[in-house]
């Protein structure tokens, strides 16, 4: 199983936090972004692991977080995307890293409490497609949403102003090696990205997806910049919190 996390875009969400350096540098609480989804990574025994940049701070990523000795990995791989052609471009540049592997895909800005190892056991064992990971949210707005009829997903509608749902799709992606097929065969959506939900609702199509409902505390820090600074509250306080209680 191969791990990916998707660090390049602009965040411009973000601005003027972003200007000068990519998002994922960003500290939330005592370390940098990009640390939450390694270490997340690392914790479910994925230890292969690329991270995908792009831009004028991709130096910056290796100065940071070089061979990943610090997380205890032999090593660390990284691509660069040129642009910001959205979340399935990103992924595209890790075709050759995981070849016929199944792989998991996390959203650089993306942080979530729960151990993931569960999930990433029951995909091991799945024999087609890919899995998500939904999330109830009040603000299902901002994020893809899921439409469900009974017990199924019929579909995934992306930053939809009438959701249908408050299920909000996290940035914690399952699949086999063939989602490279199909986002060879993706057209750039009104805001001329490849999406990632283009390729969620070819799963569903196929009748190939399966998703997970999660429970824990999980925040989206590129959402906006309340989102970054609740993220911080969170992780300070539930340290104190673990800190008192010992
Ligand atoms: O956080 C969950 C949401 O993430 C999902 O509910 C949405 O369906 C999904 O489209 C995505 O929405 P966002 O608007 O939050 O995506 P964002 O543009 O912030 O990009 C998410 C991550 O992907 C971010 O960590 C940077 C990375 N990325 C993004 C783009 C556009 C890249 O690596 N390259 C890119 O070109």
């Amino acid at each position: 199983m191969k791990g990916i996390i998707l660090a390049g875009g602009l965040g411009k969400r973000l601005y003027p936090l972003t200007r000068i350096t990519n998002k994922h540098l960003l500290p939330v609480y005592d370390k940098p972004m990009i640390y939450y989804p390694i270490e997340m990574l690392i914790k479910a025994d994925v230890k292969e692991i690329m991270i995908v940049t792009g831009g004028n701070n991709a130096g910056d990523f290796l100065r940071l977080l070089g061979n990943g000795r610090e997380f205890g990995l032999k090593g660390l791989h990284y691509a660069y995307q040129e642009g910001e052609g959205g979340i399935a471009d990103a992924l595209k540049q890790a075709r050759d890293f995981v070849g016929d592997d199944k792989m998991v895909v996390a959203l650089g800005d993306n942080i979530i409490e729960k151990d993931i190892k569960e999930y990433v056991d029951k995909f091991k064992k799945q024999k087609k497609g890919a899995k998500l990971i939904l999330k109830k949210v009040k603000n299902p707005k901002e994020y893809g949403v899921a439409v469900i009829k009974g017990k199924k997903i019929i579909k995934i509608e992306e930053k939809p102003q009438k959701p249908k749902s408050k299920l909000a799709v996290i940035g914690i992606y399952f699949y086999p090696s063939d989602v490279f097929e199909i986002i060879d065969k993706l057209k750039p959506s009104e805001r001329g990205e490849l999406e990632i939900t283009d390729v969620n609702n070819e799963y569903i199509k196929r009748g190939e997806i399966t998703y997970e409902i999660l429970k824990g505390w999980w925040m989206d820090c590129g959402e906006s910049k309340d989102a970054l600074l609740k993220a911080n509250l969170h992780l300070w306080k539930n340290k104190n919190k673990k800190e008192n209680s010992n």
